[in-house]
């Protein structure tokens, strides 16, 4: 795929919202994205022990998950490039008594070596990096070889009148309630925009096995395509 949106204007987006963005997804979602973060976690090979690292992992909801996973045999790492985010998820961290490691990073440019994780993880992240093909290689990277690249993303919803009003919900209600709860609408606004923009399924696995970096790449639609998860096997 090629280099898309601007990474500053997507770090002060997120960065706007970051102190009532759980709120506001709990919302949206009537709380539907902590069901499906799960749902990654069983679906990807992660069990006690595991070295997981989740990118752009916001207030590390997802990383939460996979630590419930691996417990204290394993290793849990999140990273994100808003700063706000990761002093979010490393208060978080510190309440629930946690040792996962929160830190700034870029998924465009990860700070580990090789073949470091057995899972790589994004949610609700991958359609906002500015070179999603990029990240995709870069994750795969410093995943070891038989490892997995997992992706919990929206979608195209499969049927056509649940697309309507599905669509609907998240063009004229969605950005109404995110503003309400952050008073940014335009950010939500602009986050409704660009999951319509987004290849999901088959689509999105043809991205992922053209970087060249997996062996196969399979996906599981939610609630007929609301979300997508992918799990990539590294090569
Ligand atoms: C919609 S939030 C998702 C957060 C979290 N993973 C979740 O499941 O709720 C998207 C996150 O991606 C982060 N992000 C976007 N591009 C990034 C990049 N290149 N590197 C690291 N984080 C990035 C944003 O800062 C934001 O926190």
């Amino acid at each position: 795929m090629q280099p898309g949106q601007d990474p500053q204007f997507i770090k002060n987006l997120f960065g706007s919202i970051a102190g009532t963005y759980d709120r506001a997804n709990d919302a949206i979602t009537f709380g539907m994205a902590h069901l499906w973060r799960g749902e990654l976690v069983s679906w990807s090979s992660a069990r006690i022990d595991s070295k997981i690292l989740d990118c752009a992992t916001g207030t590390g909801d997802l990383a939460f998950a996979f630590r419930r996973k691996v417990g204290r045999e394993g290793s849990v790492v999140g990273i994100d490039f808003c700063p706000e985010m990761i002093e979010l998820s490393q208060k978080k961290n510190s309440e629930r008594g946690e040792n996962i490691e929160f830190a700034v990073g870029d998924a465009l440019k990860l700070n580990f070596s090789e073949a470091l994780f057995d899972v790589t993880s994004i949610a609700y992240g991958i359609r906002n990096v500015a070179d999603v093909s990029a990240a995709l290689r870069e994750m795969a990277r410093v995943t070891r070889v038989g490892g997995e690249v997992m992706i919990l993303e929206t979608g195209e919803i499969a049927n056509a009148t649940l697309r309507a009003g599905v669509g609907f919900y998240f063009k004229n209600l969605v950005p109404r309630l995110g503003g309400w709860i952050s008073g940014r609408r335009d950010a939500y606004e602009y986050l409704q925009k660009s999951s319509g923009a987004f290849p999901s399924g088959e689509k999105f696995c043809a991205v992922l096995m053209a970087t060249g970096a997996f062996a196969s790449a399979e996906y599981k639609s939610l609630m007929g395509g609301a979300s997508y998860i992918y799990r990539a096997v590294v090569k």
